[in-house]
């Protein structure tokens, strides 16, 4: 197998790769004697030098804890925190920095909206719409409210091909009971963007909120909220080449106003006496506890790393890798690409005949090629294709069409050991 980190020419002609590879440090590393070929970005991606110097800079030179102290350290860090606030409200094109809520991860984010917009905006009887093809982060708070709150669940087919099905959507919102929409801006298995733009205009026209996993969608493509039509927008950093443990939920002012906190205690508070307590402001009433400081520090030198290139070049070099790729795994036999949607992304799931994928990716691995194999935390969505489990390769920023094809490659070896 022929690896190199250099990349080829179609690297060079949108992207500088080499230049961003030398970001990585990891990236130089070798796996089993192999270079590391990183395809399961998806999962998590790799952390840039800017976002390990900063959160190593931050410890070593200005911490402390924020919001609460009077002296210079304190206040130091309490500017570098909301920088990173004021770098994802930019990021997304947020109105105000004050709606863009730091929590752990889009998980935690989900469950914010289905705790306190669930709980306190929605009323039993009223419906929230997910799609099938939803992580269980944007399933699984839904039908914990539907068992606590009496909020009826829908689900939205997705077509053959992988995409949403619109007119299904449609029907689903027809009897106005429904009053959030919460679906993945792309999904973590089929590569698939759904249309952010059309689904929020179909929502509002029933009377309907909407929210947007954009996990996956924001590390590709620039996310404008306010042009989407947003009502609530959630991601996670570690995928957008930030640390773990800091994500982001993005909301209407007037609609985090209108909610209670998620979690109570110190911070989220305006006063507290033994009877009662009032709320701070958004965004603090939503974050409880001395939040995750250094992650968002870290997220915010992502973020400035992500805008210094550009999503214009990052998103015609991952739909050029995405291209290759789809036309490298064609060409092998007893491949199976899952989904064909006809706007989708650098996530490709995949099976091969004769082999489970976890003995692709346990192969792939013996080449020093990380894949992810499993239900890759989507199983009704594995139910609605017909399968147990595929094998994902997922692209990042610093992948190269060398490293798609040393994937090609070595899946060609795998089908043969498995012929
Ligand atoms: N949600 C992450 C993935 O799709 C972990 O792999």
């Amino acid at each position: 197998m022929n690896v190199t980190t250099r990349p080829s020419v179609s690297d060079a002609a949108v992207l500088d790769v080499a230049r961003i590879r030398a970001e990585f440090p990891i990236l130089g590393q070798t796996v089993r004697g192999k270079p590391l070929v990183y395809l399961d970005s998806a999962a998590s991606a790799q952390k840039p030098r800017a976002v390990i110097d900063a959160m190593v800079g931050a410890m070593e030179t200005q911490y402390a804890n924020v919001h609460r102290g009077l002296h210079w350290m304190s206040e130091r860090t309490t500017d570098a925190y909301e920088a990173a606030r004021a770098a994802v409200a930019r990021l997304i094109n947020a109105a105000d920095a004050a709606e863009v809520v730091f929590v752990r991860n889009s998980t935690e984010a989900i469950n914010l909206v289905a705790h306190s917009f669930g709980r306190g905006v929605l009323r039993p009887g009223q419906a929230v719409v997910v799609s099938e093809m939803e992580h269980h982060s944007n399933f699984v708070p839904w039908q914990m409210l539907r068992d606590a709150h009496g909020i009826e669940l829908r689900v939205a087919p997705i077509t053959e091909a992988g995409e949403l099905d619109m007119a299904a959507l449609e029907r689903l919102l027809g009897d106005g009971r429904v009053g959030l929409v919460a679906i993945t801006h792309m999904s973590n298995v089929l590569g698939t963007y759904t249309p952010a733009e059309r689904i929020a205009r179909l929502a509002h026209a029933h009377g309907a909120r909407v929210l947007f996993d954009g996990s996956q969608a924001v590390v590709h493509r620039r996310i404008d909220v306010h042009a989407i039509g947003a009502d609530f927008y959630a991601f996670t950093g570690h995928k957008l080449y930030g640390p773990t443990g800091i994500g982001v939920l993005w909301g209407r002012r007037e609609l985090l106003e209108a909610m209670p906190p998620f979690l109570g205690g110190g911070d989220m508070i305006s006063s507290v006496s033994i009877e009662r307590s009032t709320w701070a402001g958004v965004p603090h009433k939503f974050e409880a506890g001395t939040p995750a400081i250094l992650e968002a520090i870290g997220l915010g030198a992502a973020v400035g790393f992500v805008e210094d290139i550009g999503y214009e070049a990052i998103a015609a070099h991952e739909a050029s890798l995405t291209d290759h790729a789809l036309a490298r795994l064609a060409a092998i036999e007893g491949v199976q690409v899952i989904g064909r949607a006809q706007d989708r992304g650098g996530v490709i799931s995949f099976t091969l005949d004769r082999a489970h994928p976890h003995d692709i990716a346990t192969l792939l691995d013996r080449q020093g090629i990380a894949v992810r194999a499993g239900h890759h935390c989507a199983e009704p969505l594995m139910h609605r294709l017909g399968v147990s489990s595929t094998a994902r390769a997922s692209f990042g920023i610093y992948t190269t069409h060398a490293e798609i094809d040393a994937l090609a490659t070595a899946l060609a070896r795998v089908r043969e050991f498995f012929a």
